[in-house]
């Protein structure tokens, strides 16, 4: 089931079956992207709803030109990041099905800087659409052992390489209309500072629910709100702020560890850097939602570089965001 058969995986793929995919950020529930059937096995393996559209996951830029039309400004972002933890949102061309973008006509793309993501759509030569391996709502996987344990029996081989470098999903831009200024769609991997090296200012930051409640006609608005829960109650507070002692509760600290006797704590980096944190973060919440613990008290980290994604992910672990 875990493996590092490579070749295996592109088989699978091929068969139009699911494989469990190493990125440098999440691992993702990879599929054909041009195989319909496929990609709604995807969704229903996940409990997805069909309105939340996939990612195109391609080895290297020229291959992105087959699935999305690339202006001039992404292609400079792909030259700067990619591969790397930047998905860019563009019009789409007719080889993307509709399954995949939710009936769009745009597509997010993005290439993964992780050997084996990349050894995996060369030999598969096709894109792979790919979501975070884990159930719709509930936490991203950063192991091997984390997407056996939630969609162990909805693929065909999960390729284990090792714990994610950067530990929070791909930061989303959108880019679909050339005439206006790229959006961001959720804080991630690649910092808002980095990002705006190249784009020469700090793009905005629009909720992706919105986005996606006008893109789709969301009927329910925040419907996508409690992304990342734990299966616990979670209360966030500022690091100002002190914690509310609780013997029966779980803990996660930014810098310093607790001191008082709890349930379970993790201190996501001694050393207070942020970079450590988000890789940190999710391991963490599984190992807090597994301890028991009635409720489970966290702290914003600092919110330059990863920490904006950080804490973006605290907000809606605790549905807040
Ligand atoms: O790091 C990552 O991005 C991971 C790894 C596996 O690559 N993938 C990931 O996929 O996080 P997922 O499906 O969990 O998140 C993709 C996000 C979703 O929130 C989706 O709504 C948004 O990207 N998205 C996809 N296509 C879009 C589109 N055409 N327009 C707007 N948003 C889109
Ligand atoms: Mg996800």
């Amino acid at each position: 089931m875990i493996s590092d058969d490579v070749a295996a995986a592109v088989d699978a793929i091929h068969a139009g079956q699911l494989v469990g995919m190493p990125t440098e950020t999440v691992y993702g529930l990879a599929a054909n992207a041009c195989d319909a059937a496929a990609v709604l096995q995807v969704f229903a393996a996940k409990q997805r709803p069909h309105f939340d559209p996939l990612i195109v996951h391609v080895a290297d830029a020229d291959m992105a030109n087959a699935y999305a039309q690339v202006s001039q400004q992404a292609q400079q972002l792909m030259r700067a990041f990619w591969p790397g933890p930047l998905t860019l949102v563009l019009p789409k061309t007719a080889r993307v099905p509709d399954e995949v973008t939710s009936g769009l006509d745009t597509v997010a793309i993005r290439c993964p800087d992780h050997p084996m993501a990349l050894a995996l759509i060369r030999g598969a030569g096709l894109g792979i659409a790919a979501p975070s391996a884990n159930l719709f709502g509930r936490i991203s996987p950063t192991t091997a052992a984390h997407v056996a344990a939630q969609l162990g029996d909805k693929v065909a081989l999960i390729l284990d390489g090792g714990a994610c470098r950067i530990g929070v999903e791909s930061s989303v831009l959108a880019l679909f209309d050339e005439t206006k200024p790229a959006q961001l769609l959720r804080p991630g991997g690649l910092s808002a500072e980095d990002l705006s090296q190249v784009l020469g200012y700090v793009p905005e930051q629009v909720q992706l629910a919105e986005v996606e409640r006008e893109h789709l006609a969301l009927s329910a608005p925040g419907q996508l709100k409690s992304h990342y829960a734990p299966q616990m109650p979670m209360q966030l507070k500022q690091r100002s702020e002190p914690w509310i002692e609780d013997g029966d509760a779980a803990y996660l600290t930014w810098s310093q560890p607790i001191s008082f006797a709890c349930r379970a704590s993790v201190c996501l980096s001694p050393a207070a850097s942020v970079d450590e944190a988000a890789s940190r973060l999710f391991a963490a919440m599984r190992e807090l939602e597994a301890s028991g613990a009635k409720c489970l008290y966290a702290e914003y980290v600092p919110e330059h570089g990863l920490g904006a994604a950080v804490n973006d992910r605290l907000r809606r672990a605790a549905s807040l965001a």
